[in-house]
């Protein structure tokens, strides 16, 4: 099978905790955009969505899935969102789509959060992904520093083809940190949040996932 159809099936195996009659919070890339094309599918059996992103916005209204601000939401049932690496403990890098900070925000106020991965995905230990970090930009050089010293190779995440920092959809700044092994990602969190100028931290450890559905050869399994 291909990456996509892993994707894709971890994608239809997420309706399954889907709750009907709920707000259903969705996340942003490849295979959160899998799920929202099978969410559409059953798109009559939802109150609505809280999207983590202008792209999922975009894509769930395209599809006519009713999108509401999370200022006017209460309570999530069910937070649905792929991640660029999950441990067996269910703490995840996320932010390799650039939506971390909503992703987070949206996560931090559902019930239970569901990840949808494809295999290869899983890791022993977080790090092998460049850890992303959304600042506001004129701390860019003050955090960048920061997150030097603690041993990673920072790096600033710039627009497609041009030397300029890649924008976010808070109008943040990103700064991707590689070569970071991450033994206690509770504590890395902690830390990276403490910089003043972090909008986010793309370790999602304090509170990770619930549920982790990962696409394989051998069909999909649940890692929690
Ligand atoms: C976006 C994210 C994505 O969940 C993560 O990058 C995984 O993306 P994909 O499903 O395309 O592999 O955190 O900010």
């Amino acid at each position: 099978m291909t990456q996509d159809e892993l994707k894709q099936a971890v994608a239809r195996a997420a309706i399954g905790y889907v709750v009907d009659g709920e707000i259903i919070g969705v996340g942003t890339g490849s295979t959160a955009n899998f799920f929202i094309d099978e969410l559409a599918t059953i798109k009559d059996r939802i109150k609505g969505t809280v999207a983590s992103s202008e792209a999922t916005a975009a894509r769930l209204k395209g599809h006519g899935i009713p999108v509401f601000d999370l200022n006017d939401v209460e309570s999530i049932a069910v937070y649905i969102d792929g991640a660029d690496e999950i441990d067996a403990s269910g703490a995840m890098i996320k932010g390799g789509g650039a939506a971390l900070t909503r992703e987070k925000i949206v996560a931090s106020v559902s019930k239970s959060f569901v990840c949808i991965a494809d295999g290869s995905k899983l890791v022993e230990t977080l790090g092998k992904f460049a850890l992303p970090v959304e600042v506001i930009p004129m701390a860019r050089n003050a955090v960048f520093r920061q997150l030097a010293a603690l041993g990673g190779q920072p790096k600033v995440r710039v627009k497609p083809g041009s030397d300029e920092p890649f924008v976010t959809d808070n109008g943040g700044h990103l700064i991707d940190v590689a070569g970071l092994s991450i033994t206690d990602p509770v504590a890395l969190e902690n830390t990276i949040n403490g910089m003043v100028g972090v909008i986010a931290v793309g370790l999602f450890a304090a509170r990770g996932a619930n549920v982790c559905l990962l696409g394989t050869a051998e069909g999909v399994k649940s890692l929690r």
